[in-house]
């Protein structure tokens, strides 16, 4: 969603602001835009990519040591250069960019045309950046006051950064539920809505809390309140991130590139927390509350897209593993169903971005009922990850392309540890058996890299299949939620519309859909009831449905029967999720790129989803 970018110091802000726009471009945008001031503030933006912005913005006077730019991801207003960001102020002295809603801007607008505001734009953004002007100037107070009283009078979510002509050395920034984080340089000032725009230039930062003002003036310290007029000490921490995880590293997208990834991002989730050797698991971040989740009579999990089907491979581990009840639920329905939810309950929010608005909203309704409450995210530092009472970073690196592949097995990483800990904390299952399973663990990662292995085979599939409009997929136990995730990537990336069902479900509608030209992926690796998925595939075939099954190395049965086979290594029926998500990822990938997708930036899908 929306990406912000500013800068504030010695250096040439205008090449600054563009790379981080574009290392911001994974969000999801449909417009961009750049504020700069030197001497005048001039603003230039327009609809389309970052690229555009920057031919639209060629010949202009682009000098300048102080900046703002942003990507929109349409809200309120159709995606235009008119709604695109910054937004000048009526009297054009000053200019906002703004990730969130404001949710009552239609009152706050209104109350503003009263008093002889004119509106350019369809946004809650250019009335927030007029209510700050309006009460600047009728209050006659700093424009630092007038944010802050401003702020106090919205609700829904922000992050802004806001410049003046009138005091060229100055830099606001505020958040509430959006997130951001300001890099230290030195006599210099970098805001972001994460830190890869930052993290070439510093590794000191400071990630603002909600409702946060940050006030930066050249040559000062930053000075950080609160919108309840409370003096903040900026806590600066160290970031750390690896600048060449956020390049292509030779790979022609970033999402091929994370796919390949996943021997190692999956080493670097177990990293310190497996021993197999020795027989230890354990979670650094939840040791605190280990008993609390042992004795929990009920963990409820919540997440959104591909970080629900992590929680659904979770809700079968944890329950066949350590029998703990689990429930797994969207975080969007849960926030607003009136759960119920008492002090017994564990709640684990999971999160690729830790900034998705509905997750956030269904922690704090969670906290609110006195839950404990628990995150497993992936970029460290994130909203989740700071609002959560404890939690495990998955530790995948990066994540740019839109579509998710490695934060996905990273979770169900961190997960398949977390259900092992929790069984051997309940003695569970024999200690034999825990040991295997150990065992069998620490060997995935070399699996998966097998598994990967499948891409030419795949590619044929997906040169097959390029045309077809449908698609199903099916899996049962733990690879039904496989399946849906197969089914997602697809969608998300090549657009083609796929529906991912529990095998045995189909006989209940999906059957009716099944003819020559209907594609079927089962997945149907060699675990659990295997010889019912088996009775599934004739089924289709029955029907003259196409299939293409993920199987179990060396698997003649299946193979006698589909019309394609995939295969991956042999391993436990709780592990297989790993490695069966694997040709599903790359069949997705061959899909886009030969019917011509922007797979890094699918349309209209957002990496970070900061508005419900
Ligand atoms: C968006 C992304 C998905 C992601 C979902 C949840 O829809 O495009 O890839 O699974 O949000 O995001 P989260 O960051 O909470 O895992």
């Amino acid at each position: 969603m929306c990406g912000i970018v500013a800068y504030l110091g010695p250096r040439e802000a205008y090449p600054i602001l563009i790379k981080g726009l574009h290392r911001l471009e994974y969000r999801g945008y449909d417009s961009a835009g750049v504020a700069l001031l030197n001497g005048g503030l001039s603003v230039f933006k327009t609809k389309g990519r970052v690229s555009d912005l920057e031919n639209f913005a060629r010949n202009e006077n682009l000098h300048a040591t102080i900046g703002i730019a942003h990507t929109r991801w349409a809200t309120h207003g159709e995606p235009n250069s008119i709604n695109a960001h910054p937004h000048y102020s009526q009297s054009k002295k000053l200019a906002i960019i703004h990730n969130g809603i404001i949710e009552n801007y239609a009152v706050l607008k209104k109350a503003l045309i009263n008093r002889g505001y004119h509106f350019q734009s369809d946004t809650d953004t250019e009335v927030l950046v007029n209510l700050i002007e309006d009460i600047q100037i009728n209050e006659k107070v700093e424009l630092e006051e007038a944010v802050r009283i401003a702020l106090n009078q919205v609700t829904g979510a922000y992050a802004m950064v806001l410049l003046s002509e009138d005091d060229p050395d100055l830099l606001i920034a505020a958040r509430k539920g959006s997130p951001m984080v300001i890099g230290i340089g030195k006599d210099e000032f970098f805001v972001a809505s994460d830190a890869t725009p930052l993290v070439e230039y510093t590794k000191s930062v400071i990630y603002l809390s909600e409702e946060d003002v940050a006030v930066m003036r050249r040559g000062e310290q930053i000075h950080l309140k609160n919108i309840k007029n409370q003096e903040k000490n900026p806590y600066v921490q160290a970031l750390e991130m690896d600048i060449n995880k956020l390049e292509k590293g030779g790979y022609e997208h970033f999402m091929l590139k994370e796919i390949f990834e996943q021997p190692s991002s999956i080493r670097d989730s177990m990293r310190g927390r497996l021993h197999a050797e020795k027989g230890i698991v354990s979670l650094g971040g939840l040791v605190d509350y280990e008993q609390k989740i042992a004795h929990a009579k009920r963990i409820i999990i919540v997440a959104c897209g591909t970080s629900w089907h992590a929680g659904l491979v979770g809700e079968y581990l944890i329950e066949d593993l350590a029998r703990i009840p689990v429930e797994v639920e969207y975080a969007s329905e849960f926030r607003y169903r009136n759960p119920i939810i008492t002090e017994e309950d564990v709640v684990i929010a999971i999160s690729q971005s830790g900034e998705t608005a509905d997750t956030l909203a269904a922690i704090a309704l969670a906290k609110e009922k006195g839950a404990t409450i628990l995150g497993i995210c992936n970029v460290v530092g994130s909203s989740i990850a700071r609002v959560t009472d404890a939690g495990s970073y998955t530790h995948a690196g990066p994540e740019i392309g839109v579509a998710s592949t490695k934060a996905f097995t990273a979770q169900v990483t961190v997960l398949i540890l977390l259900a092992l800990r929790l069984a051997q904390i309940r003695a569970t299952i024999p200690v034999s058996r825990w040991m295997e399973l150990l065992h069998e663990l620490n060997a995935i990662p070399e699996k998966v890299d097998k598994a990967l292995q499948c891409h030419d085979q795949v590619k044929k599939i997906a040169d097959e299949f390029k045309d077809v409009r449908n698609f199903l997929y099916l899996g049962r136990g733990y690879n039904f939620p496989v399946a849906l995730e197969g089914a997602l990537k697809l969608k998300e990336i090549s657009y083609i519309h796929a529906e991912g069902y529990p095998a045995a479900e189909m006989k209940h509608g999906p059957i009716a859909l099944i003819d020559k030209d209907m594609p079927v992926v089962f997945v149907a690796p060699n675990t659990g009831i295997y010889d019912k998925v088996v009775s599934n595939i004739q089924e289709v075939k029955a029907r003259n449905g196409k299939v293409i099954a993920i199987v179990t190395e060396g698997d003649e049965t299946v193979r006698k029967m589909a019309d394609y086979v995939v295969e991956i290594p042999a391993t436990e029926e709780m592990f297989v999720s790993l490695l069966a998500t694997i040709p599903l990822q790359k069949l997705a990938y061959h899909m886009a790129i030969l019917r011509g997708c922007n797979v890094d930036q699918p349309r209209n899908l957002a990496k970070s989803v900061t508005v419900e």
